[in-house]
């Protein structure tokens, strides 16, 4: 099971204090299984595991296979939730160095059309000069900019290097059912295509074809990760007692913080590979709370690297942080420290011990002393990193999100405030439709 400890936030709000939030976090919780909170039209990631068709899975698999069977890279063009849930996953579960490289068995995963980097997208078209490389391109709109720009680019390579009927087998759309340049593009050019239902917003997606293709090609076991996550939906029902539901006693705890004044959450990982899932995490948390100048805001570190460029200021800064930590209980492989007969770096009481019981006791200590300096901590036990836990804690973090949305009085579903740049990024580069927006802001900046 995944477990959440919460006894080391009791120095700060105390246990009658998160309790008392139990009504507030069952209304939350009927209202997402009733339909009737704000932004209801888009609450379908609620049973998309439970609900999951054979069909659709064999269909991603074999869509996976002819990708795993044609292409050395395949290039992920997406941007915030049409992209992160895959990458997190991915990178859980990957080999830290072999994810790196196309490892014979399993193609190289790489992403593109999070950025509008110059470099970055020529050094990828460089490296993938000579690579038979595909191509999934995810938009849910259509017509993000990041992600068309970095397709356009990427269309074109592949079709020049690969053929144009090579390029139709190894590109795959996955967009809207109707609206959107994808969609154009995807049913004019004939690719292989799936739909992300209307009633999920993207950073609620991962549970989709948007995150289970790329995650079927890099070679993992995607029906072990839905068969998590239904397995976590039962959980976290109206039906379960708060102190059993890790998604309820979760966004309680959180939201007795914040009412607390522990205005920013930091998620803490002690193993590399949940670096993507803290990104996952963020934009989940930030996109769905931050909003009418509410919300906790999602900052992620990844310890021991960062206690030493961030431990100062989580130690003694200002006191307005919690951490959730998120412990994985057993490693994958065997690494002991070694004896040695000068012992010159001092280090033989530590022979013979697991490099990862050092890492547990840094963290246990890291825990303790941030709980002295004033930081409450949560802690989530994850048993082991595979393709089932990790989609257990997709979807705890998925309805704990939606609940503590709720809670906070806000709209967790929708995005608002995305716009605000890409008006001015349109009116400044003079896209059609935007000339009063270029009036307006060439007056502003030649003030
Ligand atoms: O969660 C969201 O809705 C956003 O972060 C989107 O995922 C992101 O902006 C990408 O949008 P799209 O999939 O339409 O290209």
């Amino acid at each position: 099971m995944i477990k959440i400890d919460i006894s080391r936030v009791r120095d700060f709000v105390s246990l009658s204090q998160v309790n008392a939030l139990e009504p507030e976090i069952k209304e939350a919780i009927l209202k997402l299984e009733n339909g009737t909170g704000a932004g209801n039209d888009f609450i379908g990631w609620m049973n998309l595991a439970s609900g999951m068709s054979s069909a659709l899975l064999d269909d991603i698999q074999n869509t996976a296979n002819v990708l795993r069977e044609n292409c050395e890279v395949v290039v992920v063009a997406g941007i915030g939730g049409s992209y992160l849930g895959s990458r997190a996953v991915i990178e859980a579960l990957s080999n830290s160095f072999t994810q790196l490289i196309q490892d014979g068995r399993n193609p190289q995963i790489l992403f593109a059309g999070h950025n509008i980097s110059e470099d970055y997208l020529f050094e990828l078209t460089e490296y993938l000069k000579g690579r038979k490389f595909g191509i999934i391109n995810i938009s849910k709109s259509g017509t993000t900019t990041e992600t068309a720009l970095a397709f356009r680019l990427l269309k074109k390579q592949c079709e020049q290097q690969r053929g144009k009927e090579m390029a139709r087998k190894v590109i795959v759309a996955i967009t809207d059912a109707k609206r959107g340049a994808a969609r154009v593009c995807a049913d004019k050019e004939g690719y292989r295509s799936f739909i992300i239902p209307d009633n999920v917003g993207g950073r609620f997606s991962v549970l989709t074809p948007v995150g289970l293709l790329p995650i079927a090609i890099a070679g993992f076991d995607i029906r072990q990760l839905i068969k998590g996550a239904a397995d976590m939906e039962k959980l976290c029902t109206s039906q379960v007692p708060m102190e059993q539901n890790p998604a309820a006693l979760y966004a309680a705890t959180r939201n007795a913080l914040y009412r607390s004044g522990k205005k920013i959450e930091i998620l803490v990982n002690f193993q590399p590979k949940l670096h993507y899932l803290s990104e996952w995490w963020k934009q989940l948390y930030g996109e769905s709370e931050g909003k009418e100048n509410k919300g906790i805001f999602p900052a992620s570190v990844d310890f021991s690297t960062d206690l030493h460029s961030m431990g100062q200021w989580i130690q003694e800064g200002e006191r307005t942080i919690f951490e959730t930590v998120i412990s994985v209980d057993k490693v994958q492989h065997t690494m002991l420290v070694p004896s040695d007969e000068e012992n010159l770096d001092g280090l033989n009481f530590l022979a013979g011990k697991h490099v990862d019981e050092v890492n547990k006791m840094a963290e246990l200590g890291t825990q303790l002393a941030h709980v002295d300096g004033g930081v409450p901590n949560i802690r989530i036990t994850v048993p082991e990193l595979n393709e089932y836990w990790i989609g257990q804690l997709l979807y705890m973090f998925e309805k704990g999100c939606g609940i503590s949305g709720y809670v906070l009085g806000v709209n967790p579903f929708n995005q608002p405030g995305v716009e605000a740049y890409k008006k001015n990024m349109f009116a400044l580069l003079n896209k059609p439709g935007y000339e009063e927006e270029s009036k307006k802001i060439l007056s502003r900046l030649n003030k």
